[in-house]
Order: C-alpha cells, then structure tokens, then sequence
C-alpha cells in the first residue's frame, strides 16, 4: 500500500474498553472501507475532538480490521502513558476520531518455507496481531508462532484472542505469572535452538530495549530480523524529520538517518543505531 492511499477518515467510536492492568482497546467504525487490505505494520495517526487532545495526532499500529482486512471495523490496543492516549482513554461509543492512514511499510507476507517467529512485547502486539490475523485471511499455510512476553500476566493484552489466529502461542512474564519466568529474548532464545537448522525470520514489536535485544539474538544467530519502530511522530508521513532512526550499513557506524514513518515503522534491525535511537 503507497502513501498515496492515505487518507483523512472520521470514524465513530463502537467501544473504548479496559484492557488489562493498563490497556486499552478501541474500536471504531469507519464510514466505507479501505481499497486494500490493511497490512501488520500499518498504523494511523489518531486524534479525538476534545479541545484538550495534543495539537499533534498521535501514532497507533493496526491492531484488527475485520471483516476482510479492509475494514469498516477497525481495533487499536494502546496504554495511557500521557496527553493523547488519556483522551483517547475517555472515548465513549458514538463519540468521533480523526484518522489519518494507512502509513508506513508494514511486515511482508510469509516468506515460503521460511517460520515467521513473531515476538511481542507487552503493547507491542497490535501489528503482529493484524500480520497473523492477515495470514489468516490470504489461507497461508507457511509456519509461525507467537512468542509474547510482559511484565505481569494482565499486561499480556488480547492474549485469548491471540491464541484463536491458528498459531502456536508462548508466553514469558518477568514475575512467572504466565508462561516462562523470564523476559522473551529468553524464550526467543530457547525456540530458536528448537527451530534449528530450519530457516527462520523474526518479527518483532515492543519496548526499544527488548527489541534492540532481540535484534542482537537474532544476529547473533544469523536469522534475519525485522522490528517495527515506534519512535516519536509528528506528521506520520515524510515531512518532519520528527522521526529521524540512526541507521547503520553494518559497521556499526552512522550511515545516515532513516524515516521511521515512511522508511518504517518496519525496518530491518541490523540497520538500526540502537543506542543513539534511544530517546
Ligand atoms: C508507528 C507507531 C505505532 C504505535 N503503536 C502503538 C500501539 O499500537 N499502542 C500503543 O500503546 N502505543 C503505540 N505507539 C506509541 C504511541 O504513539 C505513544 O504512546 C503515544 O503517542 C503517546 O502519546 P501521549 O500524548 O499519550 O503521550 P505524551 O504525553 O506524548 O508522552 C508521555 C510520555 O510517554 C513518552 N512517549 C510518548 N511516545 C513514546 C514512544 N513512541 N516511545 C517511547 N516513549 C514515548 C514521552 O516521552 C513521555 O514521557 C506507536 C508509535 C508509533 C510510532
Ligand atoms: S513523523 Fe514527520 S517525517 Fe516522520
């Protein structure tokens, strides 16, 4: 889907419900649907009418689009950490929100006789649950599973959810209330022992340290990694530099900076400068 697809949608609030120990699932109704189908990746910058919201709309990943990818219904999973995802908390149904969208390149198709090791982190789910959600819908039959990893067992957003796409599902929570004690890269870790030799590729979306760290494992193992960035935005589609990603060509070096809206939010994770992304 090109840029050139974007557009400017008002939609109407179905429902704005607690999810998890922090979360948040929203669920808004579109009034036609999109041309093509939406992509695990692909996100829209939001905005509620509340004189209070932000004077930028904020970024939010394609959690659900149903009934065929294209909406009219579509779902976001966000945590509340400020301004804009305060307001967007306090939605109630009928109320209305500004989408702009879809943008961004979003994680390509299975790759044939390649697993696909999806791993999430916390409220990092929503594009890796719309890329299985997407497998679902094209009948693909190339393997994968899911590997989500959180704090708390109640910050294991839309996990009964998850486990319905047709896909094994692990779990890893730091105080062992689900699945392994531990954090994922951990879990990655002992599933990629269990995959070799067979070919491998590893998407991933979460906090910038546990992808940076799943980046390394990845590498570490020769298995090729794509994350998707969620770096500070302010348009979402090529004209700020807002969202300026130090990317390297493999040397660990600056080669250049990278627009995490239109050259991501997935990129290949040997290309990103972790620690001078760190904001
Ligand atoms: C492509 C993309 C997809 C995203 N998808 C989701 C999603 O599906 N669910 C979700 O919950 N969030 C997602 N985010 C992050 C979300 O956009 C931010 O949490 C949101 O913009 C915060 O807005 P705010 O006004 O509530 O917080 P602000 O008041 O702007 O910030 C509150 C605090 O959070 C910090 N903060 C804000 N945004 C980020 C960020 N992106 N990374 C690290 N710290 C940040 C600020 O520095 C500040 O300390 C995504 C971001 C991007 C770029
Ligand atoms: S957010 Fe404006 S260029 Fe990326």
């Amino acid at each position: 889907m090109s840029s050139c697809d974007r557009q400017v949608a008002r939609a109407t609030v179905r429902a704005c419900t607690p999810a998890g120990r922090d979360g948040f699932l929203l669920r808004v109704a579109l009034p036609a649907p999109f041309a093509t189908p939406l992509e695990g990746g692909h996100f829209f910058m939001l905005r509620t009418d509340g004189a209070d919201f932000p004077f930028l709309n904020r970024p939010f990943s394609v959690h659900s689009a149903t009934p065929d990818g294209r909406g009219p219904e579509l779902s976001f999973i966000f945590k509340a950490v400020g301004r804009g995802t305060g307001c967007l908390s306090r939605l109630r149904p009928g109320d209305a929100v500004t989408l702009v969208g879809p943008l961004g390149q979003p994680f390509p198709a299975a790759t044939p006789g390649t697993t696909t090791v999806l791993v999430a982190g916390g409220v990092g789910l929503p594009p890796l649950f719309r890329w299985l959600e997407r497998r679902r819908e094209l009948g693909s039959r190339e393997p994968a599973l899911l590997l989500y990893g959180a704090r708390f067992r109640d910050q294991l957003f839309e996990l009964a959810a998850a486990e319905q796409l047709g896909v094994p599902v692990r779990t890893a929570t730091e105080d062992g209330s689900h699945g392994l004690k531990g954090r994922v890269d951990a879990l990655l870790a002992a599933t990629l022992d269990e995959l070799a030799p067979r070919p491998v590729v590893v998407y991933t979306c979460g906090p910038d340290p546990m992808m940076a760290a799943v980046a390394r494992l990845a590498a570490a193992r020769g298995v090729r990694c794509l994350v998707s960035l969620e770096t500070l935005m302010a348009c979402g589609f090529g004209v700020c530099n807002a969202c300026a990603v130090p990317v390297t060509d493999g040397d660990g070096a600056l080669a250049r900076y990278a627009r995490a809206c239109i050259d991501g939010p997935v990129m290949e994770g040997t290309k990103v400068l972790w620690q001078a992304a760190a904001h």
